[in-house]
């Protein structure tokens, strides 16, 4: 942090929030609010005179609440700029002038509480997401009696209590007595891992995180009675399985087993009652203290940002990266990338390892000068383009421009087109086309998979992201499906023009499939919305013109699904086997007449 501040090329903006981003890769321009410090950060030397006279005292949130500080204070040892900051909700001299202490007593005259809030706007060419994480609460999970009892801490806060620049200066003591606990009991998943409280996925960090708690308490005190209680330990990375082995040695007793109920004895100690899985028995645990190995959970803001940024979440709600393993660190919108627990739980070597990822694919983006940007964009046919706007409504990216009140033709913003091609699947006059997924060339698919026993075939319609390598991973799994399937690679369902259906049941398809990636993982962030409107709009149709509606299936398969595929394959083949060469021929005569 203190490089970062200090460095030439790196500007910092602290106690800032990011507030608008417009533009594109190459082309962004950021909106920040500075908010008003009310101390000037290059005369303060951070002496601390003024926060000794301030009368204002509050929890301090860097030691959890474990500790107090001023109104006035610097947030945290290493906090840089190295200067106070005023909490201007706490301050009695901000409003009404009441105090102003802090005043008196600075000599350099730092102290302003007459600056306000500032807007600045920063042109970029690219931006790394790295908004972090929260830790779970874990006061829901009363069971544990985290608000109950005293004794029972989170593990963040046992971090601050034997850190060295902590509360009590790296003294372990017990919150009820201040007297240095005998025994100690970590429980791990806090808020991980369960369907009931806190959220599904595993947090990554806590098992070692309590590992290396063990081996810190062992060290300072080895008599100390150290329990974990676990549902299993996941000691995955480098040297952790050793880590976990020295706990062990080191007399840490693991408990196979998660506590059903804390209960405080009269002397405050702690007793535990816990099913343990290793022997079927239920054992009782006194302990003078409990931690709480809580996990990790999408930073406040990740909504909002994700909003302005037009980026997509997934469904734990950490940003969602391009590509899970070729592009772990960039988001779906060029030139956003990701670092850190933004994209999800990992440990300071990972999010080290994403951090100089992000860093390097910006570089690389950007040290050219210029973009590069692939050639799978749409573009507009201004001669058709009647300026009715809808291309500019679909596009999840913002590319596109239409002056609709002066009936200028559509304007794509090839920078910013990602290549979805849902503007050219939604546009009613075929004013868009969207090159190497031309109509001309998917409908030319289409004729040649149909060209021969249409009646036999299951033409699929499926996405580049998503369902492709569903159908890919099903191969090389070796799972057996009908053979009769036919794939039309788009980049994305978004791409599936309501013709295409119509051209594949004219030509004879007895059914048509439309998959892609499931709601929320959609590679170009929420254009699949549109295909479920677009296949509900065709079912419709069908129906109107007396097609069974059955025939055209929509399906989310993702990448990993490849068993998924597979029975959707066969699904599909039992709905093929039951549409009748009268039905496809009345539907090719209604389709000839026009819809
Ligand atoms: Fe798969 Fe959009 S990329 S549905």
């Amino acid at each position: 942090m203190t490089d970062v501040g200090r460095h030439p090329r790196i500007k910092l903006y602290t106690l800032s929030e990011v507030v608008d981003v417009k533009g594109y890769v190459g082309n962004f321009q950021v909106k920040i609010l500075k908010k008003a410090r009310y101390v000037s950060e290059k005369e303060c030397t951070a002496c601390g005179e003024c926060s000794k006279v301030c009368p204002v005292v509050r929890p301090d949130e860097f030691n959890l609440g474990l500790s107090s500080r001023k109104a006035i204070y610097s947030p945290f040892p290493q906090a840089v700029p190295s200067a106070y900051v005023i909490n201007a909700n706490e301050c009695l001299g901000h409003n009404p002038v009441v105090c102003a202490k802090c005043v008196e007593v600075c000599d350099k005259g730092c102290i302003n509480f007459h600056m306000s809030d500032e807007e600045a706007v920063e042109h970029v060419g690219s931006i790394v997401v790295a908004t972090g994480m929260e830790p779970y609460d874990p006061t829901e999970m009363d069971e544990y009696g985290y608000t109950r009892f005293e004794n029972v801490l989170t593990s963040l806060e046992l971090e601050r209590l034997v850190n060295a620049g902590g509360p009590t200066r790296g003294e372990l003591i017990r919150p009820t007595d201040r007297k240095r606990p005998r025994s100690i009991g970590f429980v791990q998943c806090v808020g991980s891992r369960s369907a009931r409280k806190g959220s599904e996925y595993c947090s990554n960090v806590c098992c070692m995180n309590t590992v290396k708690s063990t081996l810190v308490l062992k060290e300072h005190y080895p008599d100390m009675d150290v329990k974990v209680f676990y549902i299993d330990i996941r000691a995955f990375g480098k040297g952790f399985e050793d880590l976990y082995k020295r706990s062990r040695r080191l007399g840490v007793h693991y408990v196979r087993g998660l506590p059903g109920t804390v209960e405080e004895n009269p002397d405050r100690s702690l007793r535990v009652a816990v099913e343990n899985g290793a022997t079927g028995t239920i054992e009782y645990y006194v302990l003078d203290m409990m931690v709480l190995a809580i996990g990790v959970q999408p930073s406040t803001h990740t909504q909002k940002l994700q909003e302005m940024l037009g980026l997509q979440l997934n469904p734990d709600g950490f940003f969602l990266e391009a590509h899970p393993k070729l592009q772990p660190v960039d988001a779906a919108t060029r030139g956003i990338f990701f670092a850190g627990c933004a994209e999800g739980p990992k440990d300071i070597k990972e999010s080290v390892t994403q951090a100089s990822a992000a860093a390097a694919r910006a570089i690389r983006l950007m040290h050219r000068g210029e973009i590069l940007t692939e050639p799978i964009t749409s573009e507009v046919m201004v001669e058709h383009c009647k300026s009715c706007g809808k291309c500019a409504d679909v596009c999840p990216y913002h590319a596109i421009t239409v002056d609709v009140k002066k009936k200028k033709p559509a304007m794509v913003n090839t920078a910013a087109c990602a290549g979805c091609g849902t503007c050219a699947a939604e546009c009613p006059f075929g004013a868009i086309t969207m090159n190497h997924f031309t109509d001309v060339q998917i409908l030319h698919q289409v004729d040649a998979l149909l060209e021969e026993d249409p009646q036999e075939k299951i033409l699929t319609f499926a996405c580049n992201w998503c369902s492709y390598a569903g159908a890919d991973y099903a191969g090389v799994s070796r799972l057996q499906y009908s053979p009769n399937v036919r794939l039309i690679r788009t980049m994305c369902s978004g791409r599936v023009d309501e013709e295409f259906i119509w051209h594949g049941f004219a030509k004879g398809a007895p059914v048509i499939l439309v998959s892609g990636c499931h709601i929320g993982d959609c590679h170009y962030i929420n254009a699949n919305h549109w295909t479920v409107k677009r296949v509900e709009k065709v079912h419709r149709k069908m129906k109107k013109l007396g097609i069974r509606p059955e025939r055209l299936q929509l399906e989310w398969i993702s990448a990993a699904e490849g068993i998924r595929f597979a029975r959707t394959m066969e699904r599909m083949e039992r709905l093929r086997r039951g549409v009748t060469a009268e039905e496809i021929e009345k539907t090719k005569a209604i389709l000839s007449q026009g819809k």
